[in-house]
């Protein structure tokens, strides 16, 4: 049986809960707060189209991340299209096969080549070395992915961009107001997408935005998501619905008001997990330390089967036979969907880390509305699956 050097290990298997414990809950502000966002909207009659909430949003989360521009849009994908078209991308992007399919997808939806590259195993972000290798001719830009909050390596990734001449783009959909030395990462690159999907710690339940700091940016994008239209009379460039709506806008208003406590709560969370799960033989838990900020996003872990006695795949039925939802993000790598893997790059010899963590990486129940009492029953329960009881 895994047991941490303070000996913890549950002598008896834990009960399972009598209700589901899922990965996420979403951050909802009380319905009474909602309730005023809302009376603005019916009063002015308008629902969409930029209206005042989406500014007074925009306005906002420019301050809260402290950057000078922020573009909302209807979600993150619909966001990462939009910082690819505008930037003028073409040929091949390199990028992380360790990420959400958006990711890729995106590049792929703008005829984009993806050549995936290794990653790092302590921050599981693109690995810059192999990164460098992997510039070519047609390479125009690079997409890196922030992710569980962990920074990509942005120093190293902006000096090879400059080298080289290519457009960088960061999907920070895991990383909500990092910051590494109090600088803020969505200032990173030339364009930074956020999501704010219900799952996300700030939510607006579908939606996402670009950070960048460009102000040329801002006449395109906004172009790139209202159809092209410019003015009623002039249409100049082509362009899709990429819209936040003025209920999501008044969401997210109101889910900021109440970020401060969902971040309290989810410290208490993270804490309570480090203490249940640390010095366990096996288990390594994947959260940035200083100077970078916890997002608070994601708890995950990384299982070793060999050391830690259970593979990650018998740990996660083991918690869902005891009503616990934990989430392999990410498996499969994106390098193996079917669409992607006669790609050259997909070769999995060429991606032997991403394949390591894709077979050990396990994410917990990690929300705010988690009582000290069952983080310790979720970790209890890690611990007796890592021996005897995953047998
Ligand atoms: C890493 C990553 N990229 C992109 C996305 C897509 O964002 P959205 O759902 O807002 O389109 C997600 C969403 O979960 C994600 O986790």
């Amino acid at each position: 049986m895994s047991r941490s050097s303070s000996g913890r290990a549950p002598a008896v298997a834990p009960l399972p809960f009598s209700q589901p414990i899922y990965v996420t809950r979403p951050l909802l502000p009380s319905l009474e707060d909602f309730g005023t966002r809302l009376a603005p909207i019916w009063g002015a009659a308008w629902l969409t189209n930029f209206g005042q909430q989406h500014r007074t949003l925009e306005q906002r989360l420019a301050r809260h991340l402290d950057v000078p521009h922020v573009a909302l849009y209807a979600n993150g994908t619909m966001a990462l299209i939009s910082a690819l078209r505008v930037l003028g991308l073409r040929g091949s992007v390199i990028t992380t096969p360790f990420t959400f399919p958006a990711t890729v997808h995106a590049l792929s939806m703008c005829g984009l080549e993806p050549v995936f590259c290794d990653i790092d195993p302590v921050t599981l972000t693109i690995d810059p070395a192999q990164l460098q290798q992997l510039v070519g001719p047609q390479t125009t830009g690079v997409l890196g992915v922030h992710v569980f909050g962990q920074p990509c390596d942005v120093d190293a990734i902006g000096r090879l961009a400059a080298a080289r001449d290519l457009k960088v783009i960061y999907d920070a959909a895991h990383a909500f107001d990092t910051r590494i030395d109090g600088r803020s990462l969505a200032t990173s690159g030339d364009c930074t997408m956020l999501s704010f999907h219900a799952t996300k710690l700030f939510n607006t339940a579908e939606g996402g935005a670009l950070t960048f700091t460009d102000p040329a940016l801002e006449r395109e994008l906004y172009l790139d998501r209202n159809f092209g239209i410019l003015s009623e009379d002039e249409v100049v460039t082509s362009g899709v619905n990429g819209k936040l709506s003025e209920l999501h806008a008044a969401l997210g208003l109101a889910n900021l008001d109440a970020l401060d406590d969902e971040r309290r709560a989810r410290e208490r969370v993270r804490e309570r997990y480090l203490h249940g799960l640390s010095d366990l033989d096996g288990l390594r838990i994947v959260v940035p330390g200083k100077p970078v900020t916890d997002s608070l996003q994601y708890m995950p872990v990384l299982i070793d089967a060999e050391a830690f006695g259970a593979t990650r795949d018998a740990v996660y039925d083991g918690l869902r036979a005891m009503n616990v939802f934990a989430r392999k993000y990410f498996r499969p790598l994106c390098s193996d969907y079917p669409h992607y893997r006669h790609l050259p790059s997909a070769d999995a010899q060429a991606l032997p880390v991403a394949h390591m963590i894709a077979e050990q990486i396990l994410c917990l129940p990690f929300h705010g509305g988690l009582t000290d009492g069952e983080v310790d029953t979720i970790c209890q329960m890690v611990c007796w699956l890592g021996g005897a009881g995953a047998a």
